[in-house]
């Protein structure tokens, strides 16, 4: 059972979440860069990101490697913009939707207060999703708790 860990982090705490996937389940990380980043500080990090996501934005990636058929278990992860998932991950799973398709999927989202269930209900409508989990700013606010949560979510 392979499993790659897809994902896109602005300041920390989705990658921080697919290292502790990676370290459980003996993953594959691949990490999703913009080529165009977007702005990390101030007025314009919630404008932009917020405003891309809302729009349902697909920016360009940098080149990433992925060969999806080397993988049982296929696992998303993105912060939430404006409740849905950070543009970056629907640039890749418009890239990748076929093989995706035919592959288990879960996915996870950190927030920092509210909108997941509602980011991950509009991840949903595109692909189908075995498993899902919502954490809170796990690198920013560590909780004993998370840990178990995510071993749970992690193991299919
Ligand atoms: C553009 C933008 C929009 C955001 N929108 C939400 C939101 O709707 N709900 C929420 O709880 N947090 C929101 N956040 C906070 C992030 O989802 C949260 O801090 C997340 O843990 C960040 O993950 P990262 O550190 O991997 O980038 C937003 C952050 C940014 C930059």
């Amino acid at each position: 059972m392979k499993t790659a860990i897809v994902f896109y982090s602005m300041s920390g705490n989705v990658r921080w979440t697919a290292e502790k996937i990676a370290e459980m389940t003996d993953g594959d990380l691949i990490e999703l860069k913009c080529v165009r980043e977007f702005p990390d500080k101030g007025f314009r990090k919630f404008f932009w990101g917020g405003k891309s996501a809302v729009m349902k934005e697909k920016p360009e990636l940098q080149p990433y490697s992925f060969d999806g058929n080397k993988y049982d278990h296929i696992i998303l992860g993105s912060p939430v913009w404006a409740s849905n998932i950070a543009p970056p991950l629907r640039t890749f799973i418009s890239e990748n939707g076929n093989l995706l398709k035919n592959k288990t999927v879960s996915a996870f989202v950190c927030m920092s207060g509210a909108g997941g269930q509602k980011a991950l209900e509009k991840l949903s409508d595109i692909i189908s999703l075995k498993k899902t989990m919502i954490l809170i700013d796990p690198k920013d606010r560590q909780k004993a708790e998370n840990e178990e949560k995510i071993r749970e979510f992690s193991i299919i």
